[in-house]
């Protein structure tokens, strides 16, 4: 039998409307607007509620430090680079990221794509001005188009109809790789070692021959390695456009409570997370687990008030607190924030994002970030944690399967010259395949410190 919804939840829904919502694009054709998202309120979920509920159990286990959670993949993902071999690419290395930190932690890890709808971003200006020519800035596929023209750029309400045809592909490659034996525990391992072929990381070897050792332990004690051939691995992007995602929404029938089928996990951007903004209001009436950024700007009193809205019961794994500080700055601010939180005692998953303090333009002018900055700040997310006897959570990180040079560093030594050889984000730089591997052997042993 399934349970209709409160009146007051649903009309609920819609209180944003009458709020400030930040980041939004201006449509030019309202017309066209209400029929796509007449359209989305009657097409299938992407997820399902049980789904999300499940995330939100296990992201509870990450708040009290019995898993971890590791979310990644493109800072922008666009219609054009959704290809098998992209996706099959990200899903890889994340299942081997997720491997290695597996063994680093001892602890199960809590799988996520920024994937299958991370379509929408804010930017700092509503504008972008080129050779004398201004015209609106990008702000991603399910918006309007990279291309520098005036056309590309007026948004187009039909996109939000193609990324959700996109999502939808995109979740069921991943569906069928993490479910089709694709993620088997073995042949993940079997990639970690092809990797670790490559002698610039030599350096890894140990950690490596041990996870070797662990896995024909493992072998010979006779584990279920069936059990092993398959993987949750959930869906999550930024819940920027709110007319993409209230469409999305859904009742589930066995609660009446509605939830954001868009994905399993959203959050809310540092750009939009105002107390009295659209996107506070909008995410705290459904059901998803959530996150929201926090960067350096963040108060105490940010914390706390946001957790009234968005988790005032505090119920475990509802609420993750992605904390982006910047290397420079992170053993000085979040202190103070994680203090807070845990005098008031309700439960957040502390997630480390070391991307998105630590962006800087190149001399030869590229956006890029270096290496050594985003492992300093997950050192030192580590460090404050650690200092207050609080949990480390999880890592939020841009990352893309390929062979991309966008960040500068890791023990291939990509410099300034070498960003130009294969600059391709629209976006935020990625750390490449290796760059990411790399990056999840020196998390694991922070872990293992820890
Ligand atoms: C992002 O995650 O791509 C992003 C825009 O982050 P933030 O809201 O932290 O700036
Ligand atoms: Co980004």
């Amino acid at each position: 039998m399934s349970v209709l919804p409160d009146p007051a939840v649903l009309a609920g829904l819609d209180s944003f409307r009458d709020l400030d919502a930040k980041q939004q694009p201006t449509w030019p054709d309202a017309q066209a607007l209400a029929d796509v998202t007449a359209t989305l309120s009657a097409v299938p979920p992407l997820v399902f509620a049980g789904e999300a509920d499940n995330l939100r159990e296990r992201l509870g286990a990450a708040s009290r430090g019995e898993a971890f959670l590791l979310q990644g993949g493109d800072c922008a993902e666009t219609f054009s680079e959704l290809t098998a071999d992209n996706i099959r690419d990200k899903i890889k290395t994340i299942l081997q990221m997720a491997v290695i930190l597996t063994y680093g932690a001892s602890l199960p890890i809590v799988k996520m794509g920024r994937m299958a709808g991370q379509y929408a971003k804010p930017r700092s200006s509503d504008t972008e001005t080129r050779d004398g020519l201004t015209l609106p800035a990008y702000r991603g596929d399910i918006i309007n188009d990279f291309e520098f023209t005036e056309s590309a750029r007026i948004p187009d309400p039909r996109r939000l109809l193609d990324a959700y045809h996109n999502s939808a592909t995109t979740l069921n490659l991943i569906r069928a790789f993490t479910q089709g034996g694709f993620a088997d525990l073995r042949r993940v391992h079997e990639w970690n070692r092809g990797f670790m072929a490559n002698r610039a990381y030599a350096q890894y070897d140990t950690f490596a021959a041990e996870i070797d050792r662990a896995i024909r332990f493992m072998h010979a004690a006779g584990a279920d390695f069936e059990a092993l051939r398959t993987v949750d691995f959930f869906s999550s992007h930024e819940g920027l456009l709110l007319d993409y995602e209230r469409p999305l929404t859904r009742i589930d029938s066995r609660t009446g409570l509605p939830y954001d089928c868009s994905a399993h996990f959203l959050w809310i951007g540092e750009r939009t997370r105002q107390l009295d903004g659209a996107h506070v209001d909008y995410f705290s009436r459904v059901r998803n687990p959530l996150g929201v950024k926090l960067g350096p700007t963040s108060t105490g009193d940010d914390a706390l008030a946001l957790m009234d809205k968005l988790n005032p019961d505090g119920e475990a794994g509802r609420l993750t607190f992605i904390t982006r500080m910047g290397a420079g700055k992170v053993r000085d601010l979040l202190p103070g924030l994680v203090e807070r939180v845990r005098e008031d005692g309700r439960p957040v998953v502390w997630v480390c994002d070391p991307m998105h303090g630590n962006g800087f333009t190149s001399a030869n002018g590229y956006k890029t970030r270096r290496f050594s900055d985003v492992i300093d700040e997950v050192r030192g997310f580590f460090e404050v944690h650690a200092g207050l006897g609080t949990v480390p959570g999880g890592l939020h990180v841009e990352l893309t399967g390929s062979d991309v040079t966008e960040v500068l560093g890791g023990s291939e030594e990509i410099d300034d010259l070498a960003l130009a050889r294969r600059y391709e984000t629209l976006v935020d730089p990625r750390l490449n395949h290796q760059q990411s591997l790399e990056m999840a052997f020196l998390v694991a042993e922070m872990l293992r410190g820890h």
